[in-house]
C-alpha cells in the first residue's frame, strides 16, 4: 500500500491586512500596501493536520481560586496625568500614547517619568531623539538627575532583553514607529511591524509586570499604518491634542482598561513644559463674551462637566443657498434645530447664512448643547444677548419640545461655582435645590419670551 507523502504547501500573508494567497504579487490586493507578502510554508503529513499529544495541556481554573492581587497603583503627582489614566497606572499594564508630531508626548512622558522615577524604577528608551537632544529638553523642563535611566537603543529585542534582566517597574519607548526588529519579515515601521512589538511588550508587561508606554506618531496613513492599528491590543489609549488657542494640550483616554473613557486633562505648553491646568472651567469661562449670539452649555467630558460658549452668527444670505458654516458641532444638529425653529417660531433661518462655533476648539456630540444652539441662533438672529450668566441645558425633539437631560445636577454644581446664576432648562426637567433663578421652557415657542422683538 502507498503511504501518503509529506507535502509542502506555500502560501502568501500581507502583514499588514492578513490577506492570505498562494501566489506572490507586489502590492496586497486587500490593503494595497506594498511589498508586504510574507511566505508562510505549511507542512501537511498526508493532508491531515496532526494534534501533538505531547503538549502539555492548558491548566483550568474555577472563579473562586483566582488570585486577585491586586497592586497599588503608580501616582505620578501630576494630577491631570492621573486622573486621565484612572487613579495613577496599573503596573503591568501596556498603554500607548498618541498626537500629531510636535504635540508634546516627549515633554509629557518625560515629565511623568521623571516625577515616578523619584519612588520608582524607570527606563526611558528614546528611539527618536538622541540622548544631547533628550539632555536639552530635560534641561529645559529643569529636570535634575534622579533615579531615570536613559538609552537611546531602539532594537526591540535587546530593550525587552534589558526589561525582563532589570526589571523596571515603568518603562517608556518614545516611539514605538522608530522600533526596530532585528531578523523580520516585516519592514521597520510598518504596520506588520508595530503589531508584532506590540505583541511582544504585552508578554512583557503581563509576564514581568512592567508598566509600559509606548508613543507613536499619527501618520499620514493614519487610521490603517498608525497607532490606530495598536488600539484593539494593548490596555490603553490616550490622544494627546492640540486646541487653537492658549497653547492648550488636552490629554483624552479613548480606550481604558482600567479607568472611564473620554476623562480629559488640560495642560498649557509653557518655556519649562507641560504645565496643568486642573481649573479649566475658570480658564474658559473667563473668555466668554456676553454678547448676541452667545449661550453657554455644560457637557460632560468624561467624569468632569465642561463650560462651553456656543457662538452663533446669523445674516440674511445673498445667495440661492445661504451658507452654513459649522465647526466644533455636528454641522446636521445645527441644520436641524434652525429647520426647528423656522416651523415653530416662524422665523426664516432659510433665508439667512448661519455660521456657528464652539468656543475653545472644543468638539460637541450628542444633543445635550439643542438648547444652547436655538438660544445662540435665536439670539443672533434678534440681536440681543440672553440674560447674563445665564446657561442652556435641554435637548429639543423634532416637534419642537423641549426635553430634560440627564445627570443636570452635577453640571449645575460645577456651573454655580463659575458664577452662573440663570438656568435656562425643560418644563419638566427635576432638579435638586439650587441657588440660580430657573426659567423652563416647555417648547422652542416659549423661548421667544426671552427676546423682546
Ligand atoms: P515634543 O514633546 O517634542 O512633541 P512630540 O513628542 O509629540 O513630537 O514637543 C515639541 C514642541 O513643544 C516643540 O514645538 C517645542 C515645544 N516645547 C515647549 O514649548 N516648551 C518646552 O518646555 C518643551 C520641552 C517643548
Ligand atoms: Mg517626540
Amino acid at each position: 500500500m502507498l503511504k501518503p507523502m509529506n507535502k509542502t504547501k506555500t502560501s502568501f500573508k500581507c502583514s499588514n491586512c492578513n490577506y492570505i494567497t498562494i501566489k506572490w504579487i507586489g502590492c496586497c490586493p486587500e490593503c494595497k500596501e506594498w511589498d508586504s507578502l510574507v511566505e508562510n510554508i505549511i507542512s501537511t503529513h498526508g493532508g491531515h493536520n496532526k494534534i501533538h499529544f505531547g503538549t502539555t495541556p492548558a491548566q483550568l481554573t474555577s472563579l473562586a481560586s483566582i488570585d486577585v492581587n491586586e497592586q497599588p497603583r503608580v501616582h505620578s503627582g501630576i494630577g491631570e496625568w492621573d486622573r486621565v489614566v484612572g487613579g495613577g497606572l496599573v503596573p503591568g499594564s501596556l498603554i500607548v500614547i498618541t498626537g500629531d508630531p510636535g504635540i508634546g508626548k516627549s515633554t509629557l512622558l518625560l515629565q511623568v517619568a521623571y516625577e515616578i522615577a523619584k519612588t520608582k524604577r524607570v527606563f526611558y528608551f528614546s528611539t527618536e531623539e538622541s540622548l544631547q537632544q533628550l539632555k536639552g529638553r530635560a534641561a529645559r523642563l529643569k529636570i535634575t538627575d534622579n533615579n531615570l535611566l536613559f538609552s537611546d537603543a531602539a532594537e526591540l529585542h535587546s530593550i525587552i532583553t534589558t526589561a525582563q534582566q532589570e526589571k523596571p517597574d515603568l518603562l517608556v519607548i518614545d516611539s514605538i514607529q522608530n522600533c526596530y526588529i532585528n531578523d523580520a519579515h516585516t519592514l521597520p515601521g510598518s504596520a506588520g511591524q508595530l503589531r508584532e512589538a506590540a505583541f511582544q511588550l504585552m508578554r512583557l508587561s503581563k509576564e514581568h509586570n512592567i508598566t509600559v508606554i509606548i508613543t507613536g506618531h499619527i501618520t499620514k496613513e493614519g487610521i490603517i499604518a498608525g497607532p490606530k492599528t495598536l488600539e484593539h491590543m494593548v490596555d490603553a489609549v490616550f490622544y494627546l491634542q492640540g486646541e487653537d488657542r492658549w497653547q492648550t494640550r488636552m490629554l483624552r483616554a479613548v480606550k481604558n482598561r482600567f479607568g472611564a473613557i473620554n476623562e480629559l486633562g488640560f495642560f498649557n505648553m509653557e518655556q519649562n513644559g507641560l504645565q496643568e491646568v486642573p481649573n479649566i472651567n475658570a480658564h474658559l469661562i473667563s473668555e466668554i463674551s456676553h454678547a448676541p449670539g452667545s449661550a453657554i452649555v455644560s457637557i460632560m467630558e468624561g467624569s468632569r462637566p465642561i463650560l462651553l460658549e456656543l457662538q452663533a452668527l446669523t445674516n440674511a444670505s445673498k445667495l440661492a443657498m445661504p451658507q452654513r458654516v459649522v465647526s466644533g458641532l455636528d454641522h446636521k444638529q445645527v441644520v436641524l434645530i434652525a429647520a426647528i425653529l423656522e416651523k415653530y417660531v416662524k422665523i426664516k433661518l432659510s433665508m439667512h447664512d448661519i455660521f456657528f462655533k464652539v468656543s475653545g476648539g472644543f468638539k460637541i456630540k450628542g444633543s445635550e448643547s439643542d438648547l444652547g444652539t436655538a438660544f445662540a441662533l435665536l439670539s443672533s438672529y434678534f440681536q440681543e444677548a440672553l440674560p447674563e450668566r445665564s446657561i442652556a441645558l435641554g435637548e429639543i425633539s423634532l416637534t419642537g419640545q423641549i426635553k430634560p437631560i440627564n445627570n443636570i445636577s452635577h453640571l449645575v454644581k460645577e456651573a454655580e461655582k463659575f458664577g452662573i446664576t440663570t438656568l435656562l432648562i425643560a418644563k419638566n426637567q427635576t432638579i435638586e435645590k439650587t441657588s440660580c433663578t430657573i426659567k423652563r421652557f416647555h417648547n422652542v415657542y416659549e423661548l421667544l419670551s426671552l427676546f423682546g422683538q
